[in-house]
C-alpha cells in the first residue's frame, strides 16, 4: 500500500514530465547527492537551501503528504493546501484566510510558489526560514488549531503509515516536529514555477509573447517603474515595502515594524513574487484588490499617501491601454508549477 503510493509520486515528481520547455537553458540546484532541474528562467545560484536540511526525494514525498493531510488540524478539516491550494496557484481565493471554525485571519495567504528562491519567509518576514515557517500555522488559532506541537507529533505518530516515510527520509523512525517541518519544507521547495511565455520569450522565442505582453513589458520596466521592485527573475527584490496598502485604515497592519520595531518599516511589506500572478486574487497583504486591473490601478494613483511610502512609488498617468498591457504582461508570467498535484492516496 504505502510503496503504491510512494511509486506514484516518484512518476509524478520525476524531470521527464516537466521535460516541455522550449528553448533554452534550464539549470539545475543540488543539495548533496539530490538534484532538481529548475524549469526554464529559474536561477539555480539564488536557491536557499539550509545546510542542516539537505533535500532528499524521501523527504520531498513524506513532506507532500504532510502538506496535504487534513489530520493534522484540530478538527481534522484544514490541511496547509486549504490555504496554499494548487488549484488557486498555491494561494487562497478568500480575501483572507478561514481556518479551522471558520475562524477569519487577518491577512491574505500568499502563494507557496517559489519559496525555494527566499530565506524569510511571511509578509513581514518574520519567519527566517521554511523550516520555521512551517511550525507556525499548525498550532496558529485560526489556522489549524492544534492545542501544541506535541498534539501534532501525537497525531502524526499515531498515523502507522508514516513512521516507515520518516525512516526513509531521516535514517530512523523518529518523529518529531523538527522533522515534520524539515519535511514540509524540502516539499514546498520543490513547488517552482518558470518556463512561462516571459521565459520562453527571454530564452529567444520571440513568437512566446503577444504583442500587448511585449508593450507590458516595457511598461513595467520602464514607464510604469514595477521592476524598481519587483526585480530580477522571480520578480522580487526580497526586500520590504511600503506601498501603502491598508494606510488609510483607522488601525492599520503595521507588518515589517511589528518585527524590526524600526520606524521607517511602518506599513512595509514583502514585495511578492509575480510568478502565476494571475492565478492567485486576491492581491496584497490584506486581500483588498481584486484583480490584476484592479493592482494596475492603485498603482496608477501612486498607492495611497503615508508618511513611509517609498520614494519609488509615484503617480504614473497610465491610459487605459496600457493598463491593460500591463495587465497582459502579468498573465505572461503564468508557468508550468512543478510537483503541484495532490496525492492521490495518504498515509494509513
Ligand atoms: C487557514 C489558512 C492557512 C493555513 C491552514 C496555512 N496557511 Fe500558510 N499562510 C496563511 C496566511 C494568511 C499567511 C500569511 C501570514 C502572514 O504573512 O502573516 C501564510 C503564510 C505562509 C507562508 C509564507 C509565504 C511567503 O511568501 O512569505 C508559507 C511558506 C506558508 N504559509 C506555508 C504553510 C504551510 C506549510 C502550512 C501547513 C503546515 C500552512 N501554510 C497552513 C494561511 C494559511
Ligand atoms: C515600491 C516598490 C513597488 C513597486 C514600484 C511596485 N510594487 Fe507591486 N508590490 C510591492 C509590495 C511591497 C507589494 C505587497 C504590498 C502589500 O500587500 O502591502 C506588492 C504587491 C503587488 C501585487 C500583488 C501581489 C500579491 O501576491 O498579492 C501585484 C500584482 C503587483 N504588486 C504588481 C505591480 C505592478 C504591475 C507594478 C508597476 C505598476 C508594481 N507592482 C510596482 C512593491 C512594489
Amino acid at each position: 500500500m504505502r510503496l503504491i503510493l510512494l511509486t506514484t509520486l516518484a512518476v509524478a515528481f520525476s524531470a521527464s514530465s516537466y521535460a516541455a520547455d522550449g528553448a533554452g537553458k534550464r539549470e539545475t540546484i543540488k543539495s548533496g547527492s539530490w538534484s532538481m532541474t529548475l524549469p526554464l528562467g529559474l536561477q539555480a545560484d539564488a536557491a536557499y537551501i539550509p545546510d542542516e536540511n539537505p533535500m532528499s526525494d524521501a523527504k520531498i514525498e513524506l513532506g507532500k503528504f504532510l502538506y496535504f493531510d487534513n489530520r493534522f488540524s484540530k478538527d481534522s478539516t484544514i490541511s496547509c493546501a486549504t490555504c496554499h491550494n494548487p488549484f488557486h496557484g498555491f494561494a487562497d481565493p478568500a480575501r483572507t484566510s478561514l481556518g479551522v471554525g471558520r475562524l477569519l485571519g487577518g491577512r491574505n495567504s500568499p502563494t507557496v510558489i517559489n519559496r525555494l528562491f527566499s530565506a524569510d519567509q511571511f509578509w513581514d518576514g518574520r519567519a527566517a526560514d521554511l523550516e520555521l515557517q512551517a511550525h507556525g500555522p499548525l498550532t496558529n488559532p485560526v489556522e489549524m488549531a492544534m492545542g501544541s506541537h506535541d498534539e501534532v507529533v501525537e497525531r502524526v505518530r499515531n498515523i502507522s503509515g508514516y513512521a516507515p516515510l520518516f525512516a526513509k527520509a531521516f535514517g530512523d523512525p523518529k518523529i518529531d516536529m523538527t522533522r515534520i517541518a524539515q519535511a514540509i519544507a524540502a516539499y514546498e521547495r520543490t513547488v517552482v514555477s518558470g518556463n512561462s511565455a516571459y521565459d520562453r520569450y527571454q530564452a529567444g522565442d520571440k513568437s512566446a509573447m503577444s504583442p500587448a505582453e511585449v508593450r507590458g513589458m516595457e511598461l513595467f520596466n520602464g514607464k510604469a517603474n514595477c521592476v524598481k521592485c519587483h526585480a530580477s527573475f522571480n520578480f522580487t527584490d526580497e526586500n520590504y515595502r511600503n506601498i501603502g496598502v491598508g494606510m488609510d485604515k483607522p488601525k492599520p497592519d503595521l507588518g515589517r515594524y511589528e518585527v524590526t520595531k524600526k520606524e521607517e518599516d511602518k506599513g512595509a511589506f514583502k514585495t511578492p513574487t509575480l510568478r502565476n500572478i494571475v492565478e492567485t486574487a486576491p492581491y496584497m497583504h490584506d486581500g483588498s484588490e481584486a484583480t490584476l486591473m484592479a493592482v494596475v490601478e492603485f498603482y496608477d494613483k501612486g498607492g495611497i499617501k503615508n508618511p513611509t511610502l517609498s520614494s519609488d512609488m509615484k503617480v504614473l498617468n497610465l491610459t487605459s491601454s496600457e493598463k491593460q498591457d500591463l495587465v497582459e504582461f502579468m498573465r505572461a508570467l503564468t508557468g508550468d508549477v512543478m510537483n503541484a498535484d495532490p496525492p492521490a492516496e495518504l498515509p494509513k
